[in-house]
């Protein structure tokens, strides 16, 4: 089947071995993985589980490391509306990561962006949204030492001065190529790409000296980061390694969460009703048609919706694989399965919007002051 993944769109069955290929990146072999550990101790379960398969200059990355010098990450996210669940899964890695090496993370809103590619979003609205967006960042735990986010329109005194920079070194036909500009694209969406290269800079200026940066993100953002790649030597900084999810599949099957079609996403500010609600009556199901059928013949957890969302939020291997077991085995039936999801999502969901709201006051010690 047909897919496609571009850094705004992506439909059909990922196929994320062509992909690979096809952007040019490496997966994430054993040998990798054993040297995270070395430093990691256990593995992050997104590792474990290849969640995360893909990588740019990671072993350069762990050099660096191990060379003792300081690094940073950076990810970030276009605030178009509420944070759902799949805009979680590289934010969740990136806060181990965090945590697991002793590094801060730049965060980037780029309610810039939004405005520019959502043809009915107005700027106040993705503004808005950055705002809301970055309480969710904070939620997940990180201290104000440790995390700094950058609102593209509000840094802009800071970002704009090495935009262009980067922009400088990026032809119109490069960007045509990267990322199918036609003749009525507007301007700002083709000048956007040097706004998104601009953090994987700033632990460097900051620092006034080069400081390495890798970026976690889900693997539909690396055209940006194949142009910033290819930019940033150019203008006096290394280049940034990065490490790429898969999508969390949208409830309904085929494609990835979306935020614009909120029946198929499950946000962080639901309530308990309505994931409970958007679980029964939206989750793609791999059970079978009847219970007499399903207990003879077993559901199918590879296609099974919930099923695949425990292997993101159920962290306990063995307990992940016993679900399997006994919905292949038919033992458990796909409505128990559903239920074990909701109770699971519900009790994160109930402890991040606690954290959430009291993020709102403290939101402007996490804002970038540079
Ligand atoms: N372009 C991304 C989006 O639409 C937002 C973004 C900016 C980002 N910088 C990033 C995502 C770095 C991942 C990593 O969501």
């Amino acid at each position: 089947m047909a897919f496609k993944v571009t850094p705004w769109e992506v439909s059909g069955d990922v196929d994320y071995d062509k992909l690979i290929k096809q952007f040019g990146t490496e997966r994430i072999d054993d040998a990798l993985l054993r040297r995270i550990q070395k430093h990691s101790g256990r593995l992050h379960h997104f590792l474990r589980r290849r969640l995360f398969f893909s990588h740019r200059d990671m072993n350069w990355l762990i050099d660096q490391h191990e060379k003792g010098r300081e690094w940073a990450l950076y990810t970030g996210r276009g605030p178009s509306g509420h944070t759902h669940l799949g805009h979680l899964i590289p934010w969740m890695f990136t806060k181990w990561l965090s945590d697991t090496f002793n590094v801060p993370l730049y965060f980037q809103l780029t309610d810039d962006e939004k405005f520019l590619f959502k043809e009915t979003l107005s700027l106040e609205e993705a503004n808005g949204f950055a705002h809301e967006n970055a309480l969710d960042m904070i939620a997940l735990g990180f201290s104000p030492k440790r995390l700094k986010i950058l609102i593209d329109t509000e840094h802009a005194g800071l970002m704009y001065p090495e935009a262009i920079r980067v922009a400088k070194k990026i032809t119109y036909s490069t960007t045509k190529a990267v990322f199918g500009f036609t003749n009525d694209t507007n301007i700002g969406q083709i000048f956007y790409t040097s706004m998104q290269a601009v953090p994987a800079m700033i632990p460097s200026i900051l620092a006034g000296k080069k400081v390495p940066v890798l970026i976690p993100h889900a693997i539909d953002q690396d055209p940006h980061f194949r142009v910033a790649r290819d930019v940033l030597p150019k203008i006096g900084y290394e280049k940034p390694a990065s490490i790429h999810c898969r999508f969390l599949p949208a409830l309904y099957e085929g494609g990835k969460m979306s935020a614009s079609v909120s029946h198929t996403a499950i946000y962080t500010t639901d309530t308990a009703k309505q994931v409970r609600d958007k679980v029964n009556k939206y989750a793609f199901s791999g059970g079978r048609a009847t219970v007499e059928e399903h207990r003879k013949k077993g559901g199918d957890p590879d296609i099974d919706v919930s099923f695949q969302y425990l292997t993101y939020f159920e962290e306990d291997d063995k307990r992940l694989q016993s679900i399997r077991d006994d919905y292949e085995s038919g033992k458990m039936l796909s409505g128990e399965l559903k239920a074990i999801l909701i109770e699971k999502l519900n009790r994160f969901l109930v402890k991040h919007q606690e954290k959430r709201e009291k993020a709102r006051t403290r939101l402007d010690k996490y804002l970038l002051k540079a």
